[in-house]
């Protein structure tokens, strides 16, 4: 009886969402049949560009698809964005091994390849045709220390302290399961490693992208504090972005156990 009950509740929900919002469906089913995960909120009426999910008072937006993968190699980028100066701000050193988490096209782990002459770079991205366009760009670079993971939507995939530093490029904001994401990123971290957000100011209404494309310092300084990353600095120099250093500490460790 209680198996009917159980059937009829999924039935229902998963029919209002359908009708509501195709698009809410899978969501809804995850809802029902993950009804504990109460670090996240499902709202129905929401932003066109969001999933409807809502993180510590964010809505998380929509994944960029591959289809936009020529959007991340635009021209104009280094004039937007200024990822060379991203690069230089990371103050690199040769041995580190880089995770670039929601990697893209590779369009960051390209340019941080050559300066890593005994280290490596993970390019981490959910979309297996992400990675096959990483693929793609080895063969016409020439470059052998960037190599492809392919993640699930929960974890990044890493091994245990195998990591120097996790940057994040116009990421963060999209990842679907945050907290699952960042406690494998710690976990993943070194004793002291380091995760590099960069995120389009959400402080600023001039910067011309969409809202849940952006991020304020204080929202991200408290998701990275939700799973024990300690804030060490914050670089105001790029155009548009904020580039926000955190670090694994101690306590980092006891949160993701
Ligand atoms: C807007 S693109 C940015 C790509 C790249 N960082 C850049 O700046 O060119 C965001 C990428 O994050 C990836 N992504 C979304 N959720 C992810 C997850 N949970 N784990 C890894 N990658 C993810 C998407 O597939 C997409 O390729």
């Amino acid at each position: 009886m209680s198996n009917f009950l159980h059937f009829i509740v999924t039935l229902v929900v998963i029919l209002s969402c359908s009708l509501l919002n195709p698009s809410l469906t899978a969501q809804a089913a995850t809802m029902v049949t993950e009804p504990c995960r109460s670090v996240y909120e499902q709202r129905l009426i929401h932003s066109p560009d969001g999933i409807g999910k809502y993180y510590m008072g964010r809505e998380i937006a929509q994944v960029m698809g591959y289809t936009g993968a020529g959007w991340l190699e635009r021209p104009s980028r280094e004039g937007e964005e200024q990822p060379s100066q991203v690069v230089s701000l990371l103050n690199l050193k040769p041995n580190d091994v880089v995770a670039d988490i929601g990697a893209g096209t590779g369009y960051l782990s390209f340019r941080i390849a050559p300066l890593l002459t005994t280290g490596k770079v993970l390019a981490v991205d959910v979309q297996p045709e992400m990675l096959e366009i990483i693929e793609l760009f080895k063969k016409e670079k020439n470059i052998t220390n960037v190599e492809p993971v392919l993640a699930t939507f929960t974890d990044p995939n890493l091994p245990s302290e195998s990591i120097d530093l996790a940057l994040m490029v116009d990421a963060y904001h999209e990842l679907e399961y945050p907290q699952e994401v960042m406690q494998g990123i710690v976990k993943a971290l070194k004793p002291g490693g380091r995760v590099v957000l960069v995120e389009y100011r959400g402080e600023n209404p001039f910067i011309m992208i969409k809202g849940l494309h952006k991020m304020t310092q204080k929202q991200v300084r408290k998701e990275m504090q939700a799973v024990g990353l300690v804030w060490r600095e914050t670089k105001n120099l790029l155009p548009q972005q904020h580039l926000m250093v955190f670090e694994k500490s101690d306590s980092s460790n006891l949160l993701t156990k």
